[in-house]
């Protein structure tokens, strides 16, 4: 480029023309320098003994990196020929991953004198082109992690991979094309322990294709598409995912062994029945979410007494019998919620002793029962989308350790705070919030809930109460009284109030208000400081603020949302000053405006100045002047009366 450039130069005999074909020259050869930059291979990063050297489009590991070098990392480059020349020369590699390249050629027989190769990640290649050219890549003599997800193989194609490899622990085959796993598929590598076939079509499993592994534990089968599971006899797996296949039975073999199955999914499938489990099993986790499993019946009385998680939810269920609780004795979460139940019963106090989690949440459940000392462990109760609308008053009272409770889209009423037999001849038609001593949070929205008595949360430690969703809701002014040191979280949103009746700031610990989308015209007024922290007033019919209300808050408030309300402007000078120094974040300050006479629109509180608010000069002038005179007349007339009642004593004294 210089000599070209010199030789230009000498061609210099000064016309116009050649001078600008210089500079255009000139500005071609830089462009072209800075897209070219000089043939250096840009360095890797060295640590230790680990080389990185990703996202380098490279085609081949650079030649100057040290011999040492262990761990050898080339992902996401444009390698496409893996060979010795590309790995230059290094064969003391323990890590090589070349996941995201292009290499569809592997020179064979390229790792058998790679001793010391334990981790193989060859995921997201090109691999299918070099399995289609039936070629093998030879031994893999030391490697005990191969990955070769993502490389559009087909049935057969990793026989080519896995011939010899006899340490081989773990393989992915993840997200490649594999309709069948024949008998002889693992035949060459006997040490697996763990395989994932996640995301492919498997459709067939030939008998006998994972039973020659005598030390597999972990089979990933999820997204297929197997249709029946037969004879299943894997007694050494511990996890087995089945989910996302279009299972319609399972059976296990006839047979008193012990299994060794510990976490199984088979959630997401088309199983009609409860599956076929081993009969000798200490399964913990057993996932059935999302089938068509319309009645829970264990075929062969088989029990669960290791199990602690059930997931059923998402099926038809119709009932749940108690006495099947009485096979899982160490259940300690169960989910059946988006089912058929209508009523669900416990009264055995021997029953679901541990059970923590109950979610029975999404169905048409009109009865819940809850006997003495039943459930004593239960921590969180998921009731939310039922049809409930009468409970034992007490039924809560009875849960010692329960702490979360979803109650929301129901249809229940609340107790006066003293349930007594006179005033509550039909206890059932509500349910009783007193005295429940672990309870943190409890949600109420959408139970077109007509009244909250006073004193209802007595002696129960509420730190969220969502009351949301329950237009005309009747609030005492005591109702929250009980919770001056708990309540954290009050949601009060579309109750379609107009006033609040209740002093939120004796609620010393409450932090999060949301008042939103009711129709409150003003705001109480508080006897203390709050510490309330957000406040939300959007959408509501709040004209003007108080001054005293704005103390109260400004000392903790930090967010307050305050749009769609039709404020007065000069009514709210005050407050708008705290707004426009910033004291406090309005996320929705752009909606929030006000109303001012000069104007036909909503004013952008942003815009309001202490001037808008003061009349003109004029009128102001002649108001004083109005005053003055009106001062003058009262002086006259105040000076004649006088005048005049002291005449009328000198003429009296006169007399005298
Ligand atoms: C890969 O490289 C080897 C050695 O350089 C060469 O013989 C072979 O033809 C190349 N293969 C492909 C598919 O490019
Ligand atoms: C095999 O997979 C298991 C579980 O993911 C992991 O703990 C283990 O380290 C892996 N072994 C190798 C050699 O990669
Ligand atoms: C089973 O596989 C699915 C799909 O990959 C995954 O979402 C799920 O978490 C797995 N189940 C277990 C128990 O690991
Ligand atoms: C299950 O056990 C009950 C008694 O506990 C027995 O009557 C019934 O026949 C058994 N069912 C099966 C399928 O073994
Ligand atoms: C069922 O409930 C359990 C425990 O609460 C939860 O972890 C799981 O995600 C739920 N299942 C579904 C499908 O939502
Ligand atoms: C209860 O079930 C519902 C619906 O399946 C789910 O959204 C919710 O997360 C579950 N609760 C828990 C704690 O998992
Ligand atoms: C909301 O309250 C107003 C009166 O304050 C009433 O006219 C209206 O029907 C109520 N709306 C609902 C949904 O209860």
């Amino acid at each position: 480029m210089v000599r070209r450039l010199v030789k230009i130069s000498h061609q210099l005999k000064v016309s116009t023309m050649d001078v600008l074909q210089l500079l255009f020259l000139l500005l071609v050869s830089c462009v072209a320098a800075s897209a070219y930059p000089p043939q250096q291979p840009p360095p890797c990063r060295v640590v230790q003994m680990d080389a990185f050297c990703s996202d380098l489009s490279l085609r081949s590991a650079p030649l100057n990196l040290p011999d040492v070098v262990q761990m050898l990392d080339l992902s996401r480059n444009q390698v496409q020929n893996l060979t010795r020349e590309t790995l230059a020369h290094h064969t003391n590699l323990r890590h090589l991953n070349l996941h995201s390249n292009k290499i569809h050629f592997i020179e064979p027989r390229l790792f058998e004198g790679m001793n010391d190769l334990k981790i193989l990640d060859l995921s997201k290649n090109h691999l299918n082109v070099f399995a289609h050219s039936k070629t093998n890549i030879g031994p893999l003599k030391a490697v005990e992690s191969l990955d070769l997800s993502s490389n559009g193989l087909y049935t057969g194609m990793s026989d080519y991979f896995l011939s010899d490899s006899p340490r081989l622990v773990n393989l992915s085959l993840n997200s490649n094309s594999i309709t069948e796993v024949a008998k002889d598929t693992f035949s060459g590598s006997l040490s697996l322990r763990k395989i994932s076939l996640h995301n492919n079509i498997i459709l067939k499993i030939e008998d006998g294709a994972f039973d020659i592994l005598s030390h597999l534990t972990e089979l990933d089968l999820s997204k297929n598409s197997i249709r029946c599971i037969d004879d299943f006899n894997l007694d050494k797996l511990k996890v087995f995912n089945l989910s996302q296949n279009s299972l319609e039975s399972f059976q296990s073999a006839q047979s008193d062994t012990p299994y060794e199955l510990v976490t199984f999914d088979l959630s997401q499938n088309k199983m009609l029945f409860f599956p076929h489990l081993p009969k000798n099993n200490c399964l913990k986790y057993l996932d059935l979410s999302k089938n068509q499993i319309q009645n829970i019946k264990f075929m062969g009385n088989i029990t669960f007494n290791c199990l602690r998680y059930l997931d059923m939810s998402y099926n038809q269920l119709k009932k749940m019998p108690e006495e099947y609780f009485s096979m899982m004795g160490s259940l300690e979460v169960l989910n059946v919620s988006n089912n058929c139940i209508t009523s669900f019963s416990i009264t055995d106090g021997g029953l679901l002793q541990r059970v923590k989690i109950i979610n029975l949440s999404y169905n048409p459940l009109q009865s819940l029962t809850f006997g003495e000392n039943t459930v004593q462990s239960l921590e969180e109760l998921f009731l939310q989308g039922n049809d409930l609308t009468t409970l034992d008053y007490q039924i809560f009272q009875r849960l010692p350790n329960i702490k979360y409770l979803h109650l929301q889209q129901n249809n229940l009423q609340v107790c006066d705070s003293e349930p007594t037999d006179q005033n509550h001849k039909d206890p059932q038609s509500c349910v009783s919030f007193l005295s429940v001593p672990k309870l943190e949070a409890l949600y109420l929205s959408e139970n077109n809930l007509r009244s909250l008595p006073a004193n209802m949360f007595a002696n129960t430690p509420l730190k969220v109460l969502d009351l949301s969703l329950n237009p005309g809701l009747d609030m005492h002014k005591d109702s929250l009284s009980g919770l001056e040191h708990s309540l954290v979280h009050l949601s009060m949103r579309k109750n379609n109030i107009s006033i609040l009746k209740a002093d939120l700031s004796l609620l010393r610990s409450l932090k999060y208000v949301d008042l939103s989308t009711n129709q409150l015209t003003t705001l109480p007024t508080w006897s203390k400081e709050s510490s309330i922290e957000s406040l939300n007033l959007q959408n509501n019919h709040l004209v003007t603020l108080e001054y005293s209300t704005i103390l109260a808050l400004k000392r903790s408030l930090k967010t307050l949302y305050m749009g769609s309300n039709p404020l007065s402007c000069c009514g709210n000078l005050r407050f708008i000053t705290m707004v426009q120094q910033s004291a406090v974040v309005i996320p929705d300050i752009e909606t929030v405006t006000c109303v001012h006479e000069d104007y036909s629109e909503p004013v952008s509180i942003k815009m309001v100045t202490q001037t808008m608010c003061h009349g003109p000069p004029v009128q102001n002038y002649i108001i004083t002047v109005i005053v003055l005179l009106l001062l003058v007349m009262i002086v006259f007339v105040l000076w004649v009366k006088c005048c005049h009642s002291r005449r009328r004593k000198h003429n009296r004294g006169f007399r005298a």
